[in-house]
């Protein structure tokens, strides 16, 4: 997949950033990394200096560093293009991770259907071990060993959700867990564990070269520095872009060469879909927030489909742990099937909006808290679109519902 402009990070000599980073006190590191203002680029945005202190703060003997390069968001792929053109950048990152918070091992959680990168992945990390960037006493640094372990995922969308990727790491069902304890305090078997995406973890090893104030200067108040982002669909030229967090999505469907454009998925099909009247919002944690993906649809896509094929995919992945998300998702592809064929009711839509609303408060984890996002959000912004698609005859009561129907 093409990588279409410049990307900040890939002039950064390899290794740069860990011995940077190994020039300063622990402490100075996570101060750098909380300065920054760098979030999570995996979704929820959790800052990493915080993430990064509370692990340091644990009196555990043992911690743990996670990449988590499960990349199983539909329409994302800038992960895979990160490991494939930087990989040492990743594990630079995972390394000074491991020497801020005091952890001696790190495991990149890979996705498993990008097995083919294993291999190089191996290479780059054995190289690394013969360089003295990895094992004991590195690049000098008395007491500090680090080591990186890959481990392959199975397929399964859930273990990208930190709790479920621990679980699976564990040898059971990737499921999520109950929140407390987070992982910072007890994670893989008990184990104060950080776990960061791989585009967080080599943003960090650009932050030690170029500083804090570099990366803290770009972007929105809330939302600083760059942001990589997967476009595809109805675009000219499909690909990785960086943009600047709070870059407008005009701009970037531009960039793109999106024509006649109806709306884009941004944040996969766990995200929100923007309709064009809303191509003036920016892509920032404050306004609409990503992991990294868009999907443009132009004026010929028949959004159900979309919606459909969605549902299908939470459906398929949903890991059956809470009734609401294993149920929801099937009668939610069920209604939604109807109403493509014309034979789903007011009355039906109405209860189909009501589970959607229900998913979101009381699913346990992102998963089906997210899951009917996309059908929501076709029904608030292209209602007449759906409405026309609504069967004629009354239901049963014969009363209109002030929900959907007007
Ligand atoms: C269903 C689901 C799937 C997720 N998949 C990924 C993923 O593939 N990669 C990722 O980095 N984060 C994913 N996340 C977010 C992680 O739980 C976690 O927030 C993230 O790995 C933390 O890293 P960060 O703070 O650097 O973003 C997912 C969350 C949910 C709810």
């Amino acid at each position: 997949m093409t990588i279409r402009n410049e990307i900040s990070f890939a002039s950064i000599p390899v290794h740069t950033g860990l011995s940077a980073a190994l020039g300063k006190d622990r402490t100075e590191v996570i101060k750098n990394v909380t300065d920054s203002g760098l979030k999570g680029r995996g979704g929820a945005g959790f800052p990493a200096g915080v993430k990064w202190k509370f692990a340091s703060e644990t009196t555990s003997e043992k911690k743990i560093v996670i990449c988590n390069a499960d990349e199983g968001e539909p329409g994302t792929f800038k992960d895979r293009v990160i490991l494939s053109e930087w990989p040492d950048l990743v594990f630079d990152g995972m390394t000074i991770a491991g020497y801020a918070v005091g952890a001696s091992l790190g495991i990149v959680y890979l996705r498993g259907e990008y097995t083919y990168l294993r291999q190089s992945l191996e290479d780059r990390l054995s190289a690394r071990r013969a360089a003295g960037l990895l094992g004991n006493d590195i690049q000098g640094k008395q007491g500090f060993s680090f080591d990186i372990h890959i481990h392959m995922g199975c397929g399964a969308y859930v273990c990208g959700e930190e709790s479920a990727l621990i679980e699976s790491l564990e040898g059971k069902r990737g499921e999520s867990r109950n929140r407390p304890p987070f992982p910072v305090t007890s994670g893989l078997f008990g184990v104060p564990t950080v776990v960061n995406n791989v585009e967080t973890l080599a943003w960090v090893a650009a932050i030690m070269v170029k500083g804090d104030a570099w990366f803290k200067r770009v972007g929105t108040e809330k939302s600083s520095g760059y942001k990589l982002l997967s476009i595809s669909g109805d675009v000219e030229r499909p690909g990785v872009y960086e943009f600047p967090m709070g870059t407008k999505i005009s701009a970037i469907l531009e960039a793109a060469g999106a024509e006649r454009t109806k709306a884009a998925v941004v944040g996969g099909a766990s995200g929100l879909l923007v309709p064009a009247k809303d191509f003036h919002r920016a892509i920032s944690f404050e306004d609409v927030s990503t992991g990294g993906s868009i999907i443009v649809f132009d004026q010929s896509r028949d959004l159900l489909d979309a919606v459909e094929n969605f549902q299908e995919f939470f459906a398929d992945e949903s890991c059956g742990q809470c009734t609401i998300c294993r149920m929801g998702n099937v009668k939610l592809l069920e209604g939604i099937r109807l109403l493509k064929d014309g034979k789903c009711t007011t009355k039906h839509l109405n209860a189909l909006c009501a589970l959607g609303e229900s998913m979101k408060a009381a699913s346990k984890c992102g998963l089906g808290q997210s899951a009917p996002n996309m059908f929501l959000s076709v029904l608030e912004h292209f209602r007449g679109e759906v409405m026309g698609r609504v069967s004629h005859h009354r239901h049963a009561t014969g009363k209109s519902d002030k929900r959907i129907a007007s």
